[in-house]
């Protein structure tokens, strides 16, 4: 199976984790089967950018964004070239090393 590397998030993950997910499984599902808290406020149908993750390795494995992936993910909060919606982002055979965001966009509101 697949292996996810999280890298270390200070709110959500403190020490990072590694995690093994089947083929065919959105990145946000595995994060959260994990124990991992990622946000996903409008519970995965891509309406928000709360699920916002920075794919470091892997990133042409996953399947193609759509158009309304892509017009949320220019809203998001620390937008790369390597961002996905992690609820759109379906892990396929390759690892992966994914980094979730300091802030989305709620926070970045908040604070900024
Ligand atoms: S949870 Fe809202 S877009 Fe992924």
């Amino acid at each position: 199976m697949p292996k996810i590397t999280v890298l270390p998030h200070a709110e959500i993950l403190p020490q990072g984790k590694e995690i093994e997910v089947p083929p065919g499984t959105s990145i946000c599902e595995a994060l959260l089967e994990n124990g991992i808290k990622i946000e996903h406020a409008c519970d995965m149908v891509c309406a928000c950018t709360t699920c916002h993750v920075i794919v470091r390795k892997g990133y042409d494995s996953l399947n193609e964004p759509e158009e309304q992936e892509e017009d949320l993910l220019d809203k998001a909060w620390g937008l790369e070239p390597q961002s996905r919606l992690s609820c759109q982002a379906i892990v396929a055979r390759e690892d992966l090393t994914v980094e979730i965001p300091k802030y989305t966009i709620n926070h970045a509101k908040e604070n900024h």
